[in-house]
């Protein structure tokens, strides 16, 4: 999930490297973005050592924003977070103002906002605050807390920053659906990331899928309430909250676990960049380089995708093409010949694909296509979901789908 979390200049600021690691343990990409009043209570250091990313605050950073612009940073966002936030920056959101980066962030972001009030008791239960947060909350933000207790100004009652673990634990819940997603009781089996193939004890083939798309994808259909097991090759990514992942190493491997899970799957989605052939024989001891070339003998991997697509009563089945030319002609050719459901089909290559955070799409299906220009993978993933479900519900012939969940209506 990726999340911009705001920090505002109250005394609970103090409390967010912890929520920066709360987030993160529970796999978020947190990009913090302080106002000028939040650095008095808490060093950017401290804060860019935690969340790993330089710390954003300024909108008239030149190379900061030619890096990713604030609409670039409003899209990115799977949730804007603000903990601490203050009276003024409630007010603030609420005016619709838009004075500083934080507050055109909010201005400029689809996505859903969250606020961790923290102020003395009696800014908190002032009219006009009150009054802000009715508003707030009657156009969808989310409120979280605050705790009732003592406070650093020596008072006690409601004005608490919460604790950092439940405000993580209520961002997980609000980025995740409940209830009412678009594929609720639906279980979706994925696979993402590379395989390796051994050429003897310390040599593999593989390629250079970072398994990014496929755990986007894994993520999203989480949110609409799938049931979701993720088969991953061996990828550099925290496991997606809320899904069942199996790790395996080659296609062999990735073959066998796809197919013990799949038969009771509603949808297979392969977004793994399987290998295509595999060394025919494992050295047992590393090879030595006596010869001046020397040939490998190669033999086919199984083709996960064609063996589920061929299943009798099997899941609607979704592939995709990574072309480096033609590649809607190849995407429709492989539709057809594997027969699936749907093909998603990008160009691969020097400055696209792979190991990028975006990426642009066509989805190729027996009576139509549609395009998705270069996005975001997290957000081209919850639009990918969104028409896997819907090319889904149409080809099993019932439109009883349900309505449209907290991320999508906001999308
Ligand atoms: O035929 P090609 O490899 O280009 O097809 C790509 C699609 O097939 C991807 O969805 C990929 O995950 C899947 N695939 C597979 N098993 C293989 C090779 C590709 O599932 N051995």
């Amino acid at each position: 999930m990726n999340i911009v979390l705001g920090i505002t200049g109250g005394i609970a600021a103090y409390k967010a490297p912890d929520l920066v690691r709360r987030l993160r343990e529970r796999g978020g990409d947190v990009q913090i973005v302080m106002t000028a009043s939040a650095e008095e209570f808490v060093t950017s250091t401290a804060l860019q050592a935690v969340s790993g990313r330089p710390i954003r605050s300024n909108l008239w950073d030149k190379e900061a924003e030619a890096a990713m612009s604030h609409i670039e940073l409003a899209r990115w966002a799977d949730i804007v977070l603000i903990a601490p936030a203050t009276a003024e920056i409630m007010a603030r959101i609420v005016s619709g103002g838009a004075p500083d980066l934080l507050t055109t962030i909010c201005l400029a972001t689809e996505a859903p906002i969250a606020l961790a009030p923290a102020m003395n008791r009696v800014m908190w239960s002032n009219p006009a605050t009150q009054a802000n947060r009715r508003v707030l909350e009657s156009r969808g933000t989310h409120i979280l807390g605050p705790a009732v207790g003592s406070q650093a100004c020596g008072e006690t009652g409601a004005g608490r920053m919460l604790d950092p673990d439940t405000i993580a634990a209520a961002v997980f819940d609000i980025g995740t659906i409940q209830g009412e997603g678009l594929l609720d009781n639906r279980k979706v089996v994925i696979t993402a990331g590379p395989t390796r193939e051994a050429i003897d004890p310390v040599r593999y083939i593989t390629n250079r899928s970072s398994g990014k798309m496929g755990y986007a994808i894994a993520r999203a259909a989480a949110a609409q309430g799938a049931d979701v097991v993720l088969i991953s090759g061996p990828v550099d990514l925290p496991d997606p909250p809320g899904v069942e992942v199996r790790n395996v190493t080659t296609a062999q491997e990735m073959h066998d676990a796809t197919h013990d899970c799949v038969k009771e799957a509603d949808i297979f989605v392969a977004a793994a960049a399987v290998a295509d052939y595999r060394p025919k024989d494992l050295k047992e001891q590393k090879i030595k380089k006596n010869d001046e070339s020397m040939t490998l003998d190669l033999v086919r991997c199984p083709d996960i995708l064609a063996s589920v697509a061929a299943l009798d009563a099997g899941p609607f089945t979704v592939g995709f093409a990574a072309e480096t030319e033609k590649v809607d002609e190849y995407a429709r050719s492989k539709l057809e010949n594997k027969a699936l459901d749907m093909i998603i089909a990008n160009r691969v290559g020097n400055d696209c694909g792979f190991d990028r955070d975006d990426n642009a799409v066509n989805v190729l299906w027996s009576e139509g296509e549609k395009r998705y220009p270069q996005a975001q993978k997290s957000k081209l993933a919850r639009d990918l979901v969104e028409l896997i479900a819907e090319r889904y519900y149409a080809a099993r012939g019932t439109d009883t789908q349900p309505r449209l969940s907290v991320i999508s209506t906001t999308d």
